[in-house]
């Protein structure tokens, strides 16, 4: 991507007004009503350091042999090598677009222990990174900055749906439509892995939920769940973000029944609310419920 073209993306990414969306501020502009350039640049490149250190950490850590002796194909190191490397591209000109505001990597905590647990763990952010350029779509509002970010969202895609398919032998989609998270939800999901940010980094606004868990997840059947401790479970709702749609569900005894069409990942939160589940009502969260299914389209 051409750092004059991400100049255009940044200047161009205007106000918008944010009805539907957690409201968010921009230092630049100190309005708590006008999501700025600048924060959705840097909102973007949370997910982007995040997975540029992943990726450089791996590796960094594992030869060729070491992936072969874990049983991934000969063929896949070479491929992560050109992802880290589209990484790295994206990070630059992202940074370099908002300038000397931008944020700085962090240091993180990646729970990654092999090459197989590393590709595993990466078949989850690139999804969750997805998701979050899916979310922040909607404030493209002129037609070349939506096609640039349309440019880096489907090679994401690709990216996502590569490590999925070929290299975990998962399903490398989940249904028609690809899930667009909200700012919070999205952050709360990179935020379990950041471990201390520079103090120098501009502070955004974004807040991590208190945890949530959903236990063994299996479509139509009651799974246990659990939430930092202040937070009360019984009575309330799990909304299941799926696609476009979002399913309801009360919890009962501290357990919910999975959405018997669940395919693929779903992002759930718990919410005080049985028909919505925004900043306003979310209570808990992110908790990710991975339902496998086969080419025959029956899960697994
Ligand atoms: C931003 O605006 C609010 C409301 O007017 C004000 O209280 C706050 O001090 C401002 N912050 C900065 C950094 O200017
Ligand atoms: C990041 O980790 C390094 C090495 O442990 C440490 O020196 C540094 O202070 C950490 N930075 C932050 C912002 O936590
Ligand atoms: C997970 O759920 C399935 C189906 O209900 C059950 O057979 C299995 O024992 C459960 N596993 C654990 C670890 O609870
Ligand atoms: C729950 O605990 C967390 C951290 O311990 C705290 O930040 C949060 O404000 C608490 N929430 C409530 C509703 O008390
Ligand atoms: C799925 O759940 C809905 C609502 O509980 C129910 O009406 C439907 O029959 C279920 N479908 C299957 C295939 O179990």
């Amino acid at each position: 991507m051409k750092f004059t073209s991400l100049i255009a993306y940044a200047s161009l990414i205007s106000a918008a007004s944010a009805s539907a969306v957690p409201k968010v501020s921009d230092s630049s502009t100190n309005s708590s009503t006008v999501i700025g350039d600048a924060t959705i640049l840097n909102f973007l490149l949370i997910f982007e350091n995040l997975e540029n250190a992943l990726y450089t950490g791996a590796l960094g850590s594992f030869t060729q042999d070491d992936f072969i002796n874990d049983g991934l194909p000969t063929w896949s190191r070479g491929r992560f090598e050109q992802i880290s490397a589209h990484e790295q591209a994206i990070v630059a000109s992202l940074s370099d677009a908002v300038g000397s505001n931008a944020i700085q990597a962090c240091n993180y905590s990646l729970p990654y222990t092999s090459p197989s647990s590393f590709t595993e763990l990466a078949e989850f952010i690139s999804g969750v990174s997805v998701a979050a350029h899916l979310g922040v779509s909607q404030y493209n509002t002129n037609s070349e900055t939506a096609t640039i970010a349309a440019s880096v969202l489907s090679t994401k895609a690709r990216h996502a749906a590569w490590i999925a398919a070929p290299v975990n032998k998962h399903n490398a989609w989940s249904g028609a439509f690809d899930t667009p998270l909200s700012f919070n939800v999205a952050y709360t999901l990179a935020a379990q892995y950041m471990s201390g940010c520079p103090s120098t980094n501009p502070s955004l606004p974004f807040t991590a939920y208190p945890s949530l868990t959903i236990a063994n997840a299996t479509a139509g059947q009651s799974a246990a769940v659990s939430a930092a401790s202040n937070v009360t479970i019984e009575g309330q709702y799990i909304a299941f973000f799926s696609g476009l749609s979002t399913t309801f569900v009360q919890v009962q005894e501290g357990q919910v029944v999975i959405p018997n069409d669940s395919m693929g990942i779903s992002y759930a939160v718990l919410t005080s609310s049985k028909s919505l589940a925004d900043d306003s009502t979310i209570m808990a969260g992110v908790a990710a419920v991975q339902v496998d299914f086969n080419s025959y389209g029956l899960r697994e």
